[in-house]
Order: structure tokens, then sequence, then C-alpha cells
């Protein structure tokens, strides 16, 4: 049977201010297929798929889609939805309102078409909730269901579209191992229900478990197709770098242990609106130049552990005591935590760690500005130095030190959050998943750094949920399962099945 390309997209160009984003891309996709785009941060991913949703308008860009064989233009994000192509925005959901309400804000049930018909919309809600195999309440608050469960929710809702093309800019990016199983079955399950897909991911192995397709770009232009018999990880990473990696985690000499610089003695936090303690009698030990993993499911508390070190921007109550560099500290507010030598990368990138209205060199060295002031005056000059060094270092891709950080791929935002608590110059630095939506090249870069900095004598705590990671660059590993520390294990006794064993506790 001949099969049909239910997408084209032919010679498409995209400039911005100083960057060819996209460069004569040609991507087509068959009806019925699962089809990935991979390559590297900054490579022009979501810039091609916000062409083909109609955010950047038909007008901002060169070349041609086709859908089902006809050329069209959108003008906006309601053109392509009415074709039925959705995709899926981050942080798109309205977390105060109700799960059907989510799923049908703009588009309600009408009784004669004019009342909204509530009982209909609701009836409707959970049928397609029960389509993607979603068990909760439709009264609930959004807002208060996990991350998993809401990228299911914005799926119900392409499907109350009528979606016949599905994109999803990394959807499993902040999902756990079972949400993310659970999303790749959905869409395995979709395609034979006739939706097509396309997925971003930067995670090589759920590619190579559902792909049909996919296509590789570098520097805004298309490096490959490869399809089904094509496809592995190695053979990806090859196309996307353009080189081969042969070990994804650097090497590092064996840890020769050193003294103590951060410690925590039954230290606690208790979290007044939930009622309960969410860091539960922890006592762990870090050693200079060491890289203490924190391992746990998501939801475990390894957030608010580091947060509650991290000066404790939450104001939960903390109760037991930390000590920094042999004193008893009282960390009471993130200043007081940079001052004792700590920094914290967080997880959340767009929301806690970068001001997104603001260039690079503002955001690198918002750290430091005593380092680069003198009487108060900032020398311009030495930000714009170090910030380069910086850029430089972390290969952040970027026509200027002077880009407005929101401009940046996902991928490079998160190197300029990491450039930014480097310039601290901390002596104990809290990664928290440094790695969510990185690219591999990036990644080992980021790993180089961490063995550099341990080198220097730097401590590092590494929260991920992703095992290869801890088991790959940790020294030690501590176990977290419901605010409880569970387990403490040398890197060479730890195996994933033991951590994840203690992590389910
Ligand atoms: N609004 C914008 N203004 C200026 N430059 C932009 C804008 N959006 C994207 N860019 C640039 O275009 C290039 C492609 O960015 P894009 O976000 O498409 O990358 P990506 O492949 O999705 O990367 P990642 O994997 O990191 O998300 C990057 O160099 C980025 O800095
Ligand atoms: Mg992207």
């Amino acid at each position: 049977m001949q099969s049909q390309k239910i997408l084209e997209m032919k010679s498409i160009s995209k400039k911005f201010p100083g960057v060819l984003a996209l460069d004569r891309v040609n991507l087509y996709v068959e009806q019925g297929e699962i089809h990935f785009i991979v390559g590297e941060n900054g490579a022009g991913k979501s810039t091609l798929m916000k062409i083909l949703s109609g955010i950047y308008a038909d007008g901002d860009y060169s070349g041609d889609i086709l859908f089902n064989g006809q050329i069209k233009h959108f003008h906006s994000i309601k053109d392509s939805v009415n074709c039925g192509i959705i995709i899926n925005q981050e942080l798109a959901m309205f977390p105060n309102l109700s799960v059907y309400e989510n799923i049908f804000i703009g588009h309600e049930q009408t009784k004669n078409q004019v009342l909204v018909d509530w009982n209909e919309t609701k009836r409707i809600a959970k049928k397609y909730l029960d389509m993607v195999g979603l068990n909760v309440d439709i009264n609930d608050l959004v807002g208060t269901l996990g991350v998993g469960k809401q990228q299911l929710i914005e799926i119900a809702k392409a499907l109350s579209h009528n979606v016949k093309l599905l994109i999803l800019d990394e959807p499993t990016a902040a999902l756990n191992e079972d949400d993310s199983q659970n999303l790749l079955k959905l869409l395995v399950q979709l395609k034979h229900e006739g939706v097509t897909s396309i997925m971003i991911s930067h995670k090589l192995k759920e590619v190579e478990s559902i792909a049909d397709s996919l296509t590789v770009i570098r520097d805004g232009q298309v490096i490959v197709r490869l399809s089904r018999e094509n496809i592995n990880e190695f053979e990806i990473i090859k196309h996307m770098v353009g080189r081969e990696i042969e070990d994804i985690f650097p090497k590092r000499p064996k840890y020769e242990g050193g003294e103590v610089v951060l410690e925590t003695i039954h230290f606690n936090a208790f979290h007044p609106e939930k009622n309960k303690y969410i860091v539960n009698d922890s006592n762990i030990k870090v050693r200079k130049g060491e890289v203490v993993g924190i391992a746990g499911l998501m939801g475990a508390g390894r957030t608010e552990l580091a947060h509650s070190i991290f000066g404790n921007p939450k104001k939960y109550k903390l109760s037991g005591s930390t000590i920094v560099f042999g004193q008893p500290v009282n960390l009471n507010s993130p200043h007081k935590a940079i001052m004792n030598g700590i920094a914290y990368v967080s997880e959340n990138r767009k929301k806690d760690g970068l001001i997104l209205t603001e260039n690079i060199s503002q955001n690198v060295t918002i750290t430091a500005l005593d380092r680069i002031s003198k009487y108060g005056v900032l020398n311009f000059l030495d930000q714009a130095l170090h910030t380069e060094k910086y850029v430089k270092s972390l290969d952040i891709r970027t026509p200027s030190i002077l880009q407005q950080v929101r401009n940046l791929s996902g991928g490079n935002q998160q190197k300029v959050q990491i450039g930014k608590w480097l310039f601290a110059e901390p002596r104990i630095l809290i990664l928290d998943e440094p790695t969510r939506g990185i690219d591999v090249g990036s990644k080992y870069e980021i790993y180089t750094i961490v063995n550099e900095m341990v080198a220097h004598g730097m401590s590092i705590i590494l929260i991920s949920s992703e095992l290869p990671e801890i088991l790959g660059m940790c020294d030690r590993v501590y176990v977290i399962a419901e605010g409880v520390q569970t387990a403490e294990f040398n890197i060479d006794e730890a195996t994933p099945e033991k951590i994840m064993q203690m992590a389910t506790l």
C-alpha cells in the first residue's frame, strides 16, 4: 500500500535577529506515524513546530506547509487547530480551573448555541479522560494534579479538538519513568486510532522505543531522515552531534575522601499547608570534592530538601541542624546560603532560575554583582568578559551575550542558569535535575564541568530522576522516599534495582 504524507514542510527558513534558526528545512510525516524530531539544543526543533502550529504566522517565515496535500497558510494557532493540528504548550493549563474546564476552555458544549451545557461538557470530558486512561475526578483543580496527569489532560484536550496531527514538544521532560511510559503507550494507542504525532525529545531511549521515523536537525538544517529499521541511540547521536561519543559519562578518578563540608543532623522541614513533614529526619554528609546523589521518585521531597538547605525560600518550618564547614548555621534566606558558599541550580529554570526578560549577561552575573562593581558602579566590560567566559565554557548558543534569555532554546537557558551559579563561585553546588531538556552533547559538557569543579575541590549535590546519571556521575548516593531517607550507597555498591527498591517503600 502506498503510504500517504499527511504533512510536508518544504524549504522552511526562519530568521531571528542574528540567527538563522531554520535553513531550508524539508520534513515530511506519513499518515499514522509517530515521527520524532531530534537535535541539539538550539537546533531549531521548537521553532519548526511553532511555524507548523501558526504560532509564527504565515509571512514570518519562508517555505510551504502542505497538510493532506493542500498548501496551508496559518495566521494563528486557531487556524492550525481548525485543521486538527494541535501542539501541546508548556504551562498552557489553568491551575485554578477544573479538569473539565481546562479540556473545554474556549469550546464548551452549548445548548441552542447560547448557553453552556455543563452536564454535556462534563460527560464528554469524562469520555476523553477515559480515552487517555486517566482516572481523576473531572471537578479536581488541575493545579492540584501532578505533571504527569496534567500532560494526559493536555492530550485529552487535543482529542476534544478532533486532533489529526498531535505535536508534543518534550512532553516527558518533566515526567517520571512511569508517567513517561504511560504517555508513550498512549501515543502508540492513538496511532492505531489514526492520530499521527510529531514528538520532540532528548530522551533517545524513548525515541528508540516508539519512533516510526525521525528527522535529525543540526544548526537549522536537516541532517538525515531515518526510518524504523535504522533507528538506534548511537546512530542518532552520531547524526546529532556530528561525531561519535563513546562514553556518555566522562571518567573521573575514584573519590579519595575529604573533610565534611555540609551535614544535616536530624533535619526536618514541616509544610504547614500540607500539614506534614516533607523532609523527615535527614542526615546527609557531603565531603569536599565529592559528588553526592539524591535519588528518589518525583515528589519524594528531594527538591524540598534542597530548598530547605538553600535558605528555605518557601518558608517551611525547619528543625534539627545544618553544619556548614564545621559551623552550625541558620540558613534562613538564600542570600545567607550564598554567603555560606552554597548555590542551587533550580529544576524549574523558567520559574525560579532566570529572569527571562533580561539578557544573558545580566542573568549570569546577578549572583555576585559586587565582583564586577566598584563603589557600587557596575563595570560593564568586566561583566561582558565574565559572561563571555561562561558562554564559551558552557557552549551557550547565542548570537550575543546581550540576547534576552527568553529567546534562547530551552537547553541553552539551562546552561545560562548553571553559568549564573558558577559565577557565584560556590563551594557547595546543588544541581536539581541539571540535564532536564538537555541534548546528549551538552549533557556530556555539563558532566565534564562537574568533574572539573570537583577536581578543584567543589562539592556537588546532584538531584536526578535519571538513574544512569546518578550511577554515572556520583561517588555516593542517598535515596529518599516520601521525605524519609531510606538508604545510602557507595556508588560501587549501588544498582538501579537497589535504588528503585528503596525509592518505592
Ligand atoms: N524568539 C526568538 N528570538 C530570537 N532567537 C530565537 C527565538 N526563538 C528561538 N531563537 C533562536 O533560534 C534557535 C533555535 O531555537 P529553538 O528553540 O527552535 O531550538 P530547539 O531545537 O527547540 O532547542 P532545545 O532543545 O534547547 O529546546 C536558537 O538559536 C534560539 O536561540
Ligand atoms: Mg525546544
